[in-house]
């Protein structure tokens, strides 16, 4: 059956100390606490990687958010899956919105992006998601399946099943407005259905989606009661351990 997961996304936030410090934080807590059957991600800047890794213990997995499009070589200022895997990463969240709108990262860059995190062991936490004028102009549903389809359906129902997804509409993401918890549900219904016609059943049941835009504490419990939000991808409050935490705790 599918995993729940909460995964934070730090984006471009925090020194190292500081990454270093909320990390440890953010660990003590999940030590500490009751959790109810979740896998907890951290995913950080590239140079946390090795430190957070260090700082975290068995319950947490470490994310980078982003890798190359390129194996190895000269490529300045790039940094490679097979780098990430060296520090003890177990994911990588790739298509984020912000990297798509602000970096031109396209789906075929998405594909080479997905089969070298694979290829070194590490899975993708795949962002998809509609704009605003996107869902105002009822093409939100043909969006998020154009999206899943051109970045992930070359792969085979074995290696997608490696695969987490998170939907984040871009209109929510740090926001402060929230998908309500019925246009969540039925667009991660909607994905699930768009899996099982590509992978069947199986792999569609024991995907998980999580929901990502504005996800807080006050409202991730409504978010994650829905059958087919299977966690989140949260930015601004996982910035904080006592936030993140009431995040995890949701369920
Ligand atoms: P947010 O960001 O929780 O700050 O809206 C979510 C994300 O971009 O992953």
């Amino acid at each position: 059956m599918r995993r729940k997961i909460v995964a934070g996304n730090w984006k471009m936030n925090n020194t190292l100390e500081e990454g270093i410090e909320l990390a440890g934080q953010i660990n003590d807590l999940v030590e500490n606490t009751e959790i109810n059957d979740v896998d907890v991600v951290i995913g950080t800047p590239f140079i946390h990687l090795t430190e957070v890794n260090k700082v975290v213990g068995e319950k947490i997995g470490v994310a980078a958010q982003n890798c190359a499009d390129e194996k190895s070589g000269a490529y300045t200022g790039e940094i490679s899956a097979s780098m990430i895997k060296s520090t003890g990463s177990k994911y990588v969240i790739l298509g984020h919105s912000e990297r798509r709108t602000y970096y031109g990262e396209t789906n075929e860059i998405l594909v080479k992006k997905v089969n070298l995190t694979l290829e070194n062991g590490l899975a993708p936490i795949f962002c998809i998601g509609e704009v605003l004028e996107e869902r105002q102009a009822e093409k939100h549903f043909e969006v998020v399946k154009s999206q899943i389809a051109e970045g992930l359906f070359h792969l085979s129902a074995e290696e997608f099943g490696k695969v987490v997804l998170a939907y984040e509409p871009v209109w929510a993401i740090g926001t402060g407005v929230t998908a309500s918890s019925d246009q969540a549900q039925e667009m991660h219904a909607f994905i699930r259905k768009t899996l099982v016609e590509q992978y069947g059943e199986e792999v569609a049941n024991n995907t998980s989606i999580l929901y990502g835009g504005s996800c807080k504490p006050s409202n991730a419990k409504e978010l994650f009661e829905n059958a087919d939000v299977d966690g989140g991808l949260i930015g601004g409050a996982s910035l904080k351990a006592e936030d993140f935490m009431g995040i995890i705790t949701a369920f």
